[in-house]
């Protein structure tokens, strides 16, 4: 039996925090239910206290969602709790998540305090959190950079005052693969009462390591992955939601999986890009318009007898009809011919020489031959 791993989305609100990329509730609600239709088991629906609109947001959100918990974050502040709790009151499934900075750069310059006072607040907001709601999740700020021994006693004091999972999050995006993984493994070793509560990997892409820190967490022990549809989050954005659910699939001898539908990826994808008006970049893994599109004459010789050779995920598992042959300058005689079939023109081999001379004439002008294209170069090449 494989282990599942929880995805906890952050779409909106880490996500929703990029600038431009704000949404009325109204468009929050469509990604809501969308979040809840591919299968993740948490949805951060905004930080309540943050704004009316937000507290307005995760009420709305609360009320719609059917099968994941609702997640509302605070600060380690009573009145955030406070309001958090009112805003999640309509969900099923209400989750707070609490926490306060945990890295000595933290605590002496955000909160100009000490390890023990910081300890202090972090025992209380989850103690005061669980009069309220039984999930509470802490996030130790800045986990990333946090000293091992304080992260964990900080985690063994957190659990006892009540908390169910503890977010060890790579806020400022530093760690390297190996070393998120280490830290991870040295919470499992080293927190006395971690088999009460589950580690969960929030990790930010500033070295564009954010997918491989989270794989490396849950291959050390974690059961829960932060991630935003399409990486978007503050600065170079969070882990992506897509990358992390298509590793754990196509890497069976992991062991891992979650309970994502991966064939709703690409349409989720596509619906917070349009909403959040936030482009996909074409070479993004997975559901970049060049993911499973393939220009070059050697690969499309490939894709076209076998489409193993150059892809290892079927497109149709994350939601795209098919593989696409781009017939450019590069192509070869073999995606010409299999792109003037598809359109109802069968070359034989010695009219596809002199087609094939026609089209590299027209390639080398264009960047992209089209279908449209096709009819007029096969006339031009007098067959
Ligand atoms: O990156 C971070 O540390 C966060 C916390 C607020 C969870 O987003
Ligand atoms: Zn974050």
């Amino acid at each position: 039996m494989k282990n599942t791993i929880k995805i906890f989305d952050t779409t909106l609100r880490d996500g929703e925090q990029v600038p431009g990329c704000k949404l009325e509730t109204s468009q929050k609600l469509t990604i809501a239910k969308k979040l809840d239709s591919l299968g993740v088991d948490i949805i951060e629906a905004g930080f309540p206290v943050s704004s009316p609109g937000d507290f307005n947001s995760v009420v709305e959100i609360s009320k719609v969602v059917k099968n994941a918990s609702v997640c509302g974050l605070t600060r380690a502040v009573q009145n955030d709790i406070d309001v958090a709790v009112k805003a999640l009151k309509h969900a099923k499934k209400p989750r707070i998540h609490t926490g306060i900075g945990t890295s000595d750069s933290h605590i002496k310059h955000k909160f100009n305090s000490t390890r023990d006072k910081i300890l202090d607040r972090a025992v209380e907001a989850v103690k005061y959190s669980k009069k309220y709601v039984d999930d509470v999740e802490f996030y130790a700020e800045d986990a990333g950079r946090t000293d091992n021994d304080f992260l964990a006693l900080v985690c063994e004091k957190v659990i006892d005052a009540g908390a169910t999972v503890l977010n060890i999050p790579d806020t400022t995006g530093y760690c390297l693969p190996y070393e998120y993984g280490k830290k991870i493994s040295f919470l499992m070793n080293n927190v006395k009462n971690i088999d009460r509560a589950t580690i969960s990997c929030h990790c930010h892409n500033d070295l564009g390591l954010a997918t491989a820190n989270s794989i490396e967490g849950v291959i050390n022990g974690a059961r829960q992955i932060e991630c935003t549809i399409n990486g978007i989050g503050e600065r170079a954005g969070n882990t992506s939601l897509e990358e992390v659910v298509m590793i754990l699939k196509q890497h069976e001898e992991l062991n891992l999986d979650t309970n994502i539908n991966t064939k709703l990826l690409l349409e989720t994808s596509r619906m917070v890009s349009d909403l959040m008006g936030m482009v996909v970049q074409p070479n993004k893994a997975i559901v970049g318009a060049n993911a499973f599109a393939h220009s070059s004459g050697i690969h499309q010789d490939g894709v076209i007898k076998k489409r193993e050779t150059y892809e290892i995920i079927d497109p149709k598992d994350v939601g795209v009809n098919e593989s696409s042959i781009v017939l450019t300058a590069r192509s070869g005689r073999a995606a010409l011919a299999y792109r003037a079939k598809n359109i109802g023109f069968d070359l034989t081999k010695i009219q596809l020489d002199k087609v094939y001379n026609q089209f590299l004439k027209f390639a080398d002008k264009n960047k992209e031959v089209t279908d449209s294209d096709l009819p007029n170069i096969i006339q031009l090449a007098k067959i």
